[in-house]
This record gives structure tokens, C-alpha cells and sequence, in this order.
């Protein structure tokens, strides 16, 4: 027997990041979004613990950690060990989701390992203990595992649904090379300084969110990493020129990046706007509706 489960990619329609606190990690102040692109996570019967991946089209393949450097292995593990079983099992991913791009890809593949291996070992482990292993694994795989829009605190977390009602549409930019998280914080402590305010996420995001409108949440976006991003990667400059040029509402980076997401009116907007930057020669740009589901069994 194998179970599928897929996961969606995450976008922070507001990055507020406090001063770096003594375990290295910084406070947050979030909002994020789930958004349609996806991976799905198969887990089969095994002896052995065991990764494969594969991709779809223009999604770049870097090297696969093995052993506890994997973390959809740790995912499992760390479920094992909460059960107190010793079992293994062989996963398979197929990435939708761009590797390293600011969009929480492992951390997807880990929420969708955790709720495929719950379901192929019939283990029924309650929602909250769940989601307090997610946490353990990464700040985003919560978020992972409730998916559609919620507020996240914390070092991003402690996650709350949150009200939207938008139906919302993304261009989603890849870049070739990738952006190391860590190093983007670090870039932030050293632009933002030692005297960086509590991060809070601010009400006109959340009525925006309420009423569903696209120019009040274009208006709304921020990200406290973008600026230190953009430090690092000074080339990303030009992608936020092309979509605000090809019309887009809003551009902002994704997380710690290098994706870029440009607010769309609707879906029409979205195809127009994927489609000037792919005249532009841009090779890696998708479309995603949001909010969408957080982690979920696929049946057939
Ligand atoms: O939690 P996760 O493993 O995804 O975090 C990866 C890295 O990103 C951390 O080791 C840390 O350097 C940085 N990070 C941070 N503050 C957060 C989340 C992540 O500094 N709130």
C-alpha cells in the first residue's frame, strides 16, 4: 500500500522579523498564504528508510541529503519516535514547488511525510501533536500542515487561521540559483541594526484579506527581508522592474527569496502577466491561484 498526500507552497504576504533572539532565530510577525503549487509526498511500506525525488518541468534538482540531513527522513523519524515504534519507510517526492526559493518547499515535503506516514502506519495522532512535531522540524511546516491563509508568530511557528476572502492570483518567478535562508538573515541584522522594533502585522492587511480586494492588498504587502535579499542579490532588481512593467499590482520577494510573486487582478491578469514575462525570455514562471489547502491525502 503507498499514501499520496500533497502540500502547498507558501508566500508571506507580510514578513514582519523582530531582533534576533539568543537561540539564534528571529520573532515574527506573519501572515502567510498558501499558494497553488504543489508537491506531492508518496510513502510506501519499507525496511529501510529511503528518498526519491523527481520534478516537474524547469523545477531544478540539487542534491539529495541522505540519512537525518533529509528532512521528510527526520519528518519520519521524529513521528516514529513520538509513537515509540520502530518502523521505516521509502518516500517518494515529486517537487511542483522550486528547491531553496523562499517558498517552503521542505517544509511542504515535510508536513505532507508527516500526515502520509500518520495515515500508512495508522497511527490517528491528533491535530495539535501534529502540528507541535512540524514545529520541531522547521519554523514554516506548520503553516504546512493548515495551509489556505493564517498568522504566524513565534519564529513563524505558532500559526492561527486567519479570515480571507479573496480569490487570489500570483505570478510566481523562479531564478536558477537559490538564496541561502540563514545568510539573508544575517544580511538583515546587519542592515536592520541592533534597534529593530517587536514585529506586529499590521490591520490593513487583515481588512484587505477580509474584503477580498486586490488593489487594498497590493497595498498591504511587506517583507522585511526583501531589502537584505536584494543587497545579496542585486540582479533580482530586474525581475521587480519586468513585473511591474508587464502590469502586475504588487511585486514583492518571497520569503528570504529569490521567487518573486506578482499580485494579479484574476486569472485572465495572471495569464497576461506570465505571459509578458515569458516574451521577456523568463523560463520559470507559473501562475498559482491561493489560498489553497494545506496538506492533504490525494484519492483516487
Ligand atoms: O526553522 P528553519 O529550519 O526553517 O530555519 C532555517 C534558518 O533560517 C534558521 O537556522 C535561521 O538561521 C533562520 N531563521 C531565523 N528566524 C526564523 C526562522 C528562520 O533566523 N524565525
Amino acid at each position: 500500500m503507498t499514501i499520496t498526500v500533497r502540500a502547498a507552497a507558501k508566500f508571506n504576504l507580510h514578513l514582519g522579523v523582530g531582533p534576533v533572539r539568543e537561540d539564534g532565530y528571529h520573532p515574527l510577525a506573519t501572515v502567510y498564504q498558501a499558494i497553488g503549487l504543489y508537491d506531492d509526498v508518496t510513502a510506501g511500506e519499507s525496511d529501510a528508510w529511503d528518498v526519491e525525488l523527481t520534478a516537474e518541468d524547469h523545477i531544478a534538482l540539487g542534491e539529495i541529503p541522505s540519512g537525518d540531513d533529509n528532512i521528510v527522513i527526520r519528518a519520519g523519524k521524529l513521528l516514529a519516535a513520538h509513537h515509540g515504534i520502530d518502523r521505516a519507510a521509502k518516500i517518494a517526492i515529486h517537487k511542483g514547488i522550486p528547491v531553496a526559493g523562499g517558498l517552503a518547499g521542505g517544509s511542504a515535503d515535510a508536513a505532507a511525510t508527516l500526515v502520509a506516514l500518520d495515515r500508512l502506519w495508522s497511527l490517528e495522532t491528533p491535530d495539535e501533536e501534529l502540528l507541535s512535531l512540524a514545529g520541531q522540524l522547521g519554523s514554516d511546516v506548520p503553516f504546512a500542515l493548515i495551509g489556505a491563509t493564517a498568522v504566524g508568530g513565534g519564529r513563524g511557528e505558532l500559526v492561527e487561521p486567519l479570515t480571507d476572502n479573496g480569490d487570489w492570483w500570483w505570478v510566481v518567478v523562479g531564478n536558477e540559483q537559490g538564496l541561502s535562508t540563514p545568510a539573508v538573515y544575517r544580511a538583515f541584522d546587519e542592515h536592520a541594526g541592533a534597534d529593530v522594533a517587536d514585529p506586529e502585522v499590521p490591520e490593513r492587511l487583515l481588512i484587505a484579506l477580509e474584503k477580498g480586494d486586490p488593489e487594498l492588498l497590493a497595498a498591504a504587502l511587506d517583507n522585511d527581508l526583501q531589502t537584505p535579499a536584494l543587497a545579496l542579490r542585486p540582479d533580482l532588481a530586474q525581475t521587480f522592474a519586468d513585473g511591474e512593467e508587464a502590469g502586475a499590482l504588487a511585486v514583492q520577494l518571497s520569503g528570504s527569496g529569490p521567487t518573486v510573486l506578482m499580485l494579479c487582478r484574476d486569472a485572465p491578469h495572471a495569464r497576461e502577466v506570465a505571459g509578458a514575462l515569458q516574451a521577456k525570455s523568463y523560463d520559470r514562471v507559473w501562475t498559482a491561484p491561493a489560498p489553497v489547502a494545506g496538506a492533504h491525502v490525494l484519492t483516487y
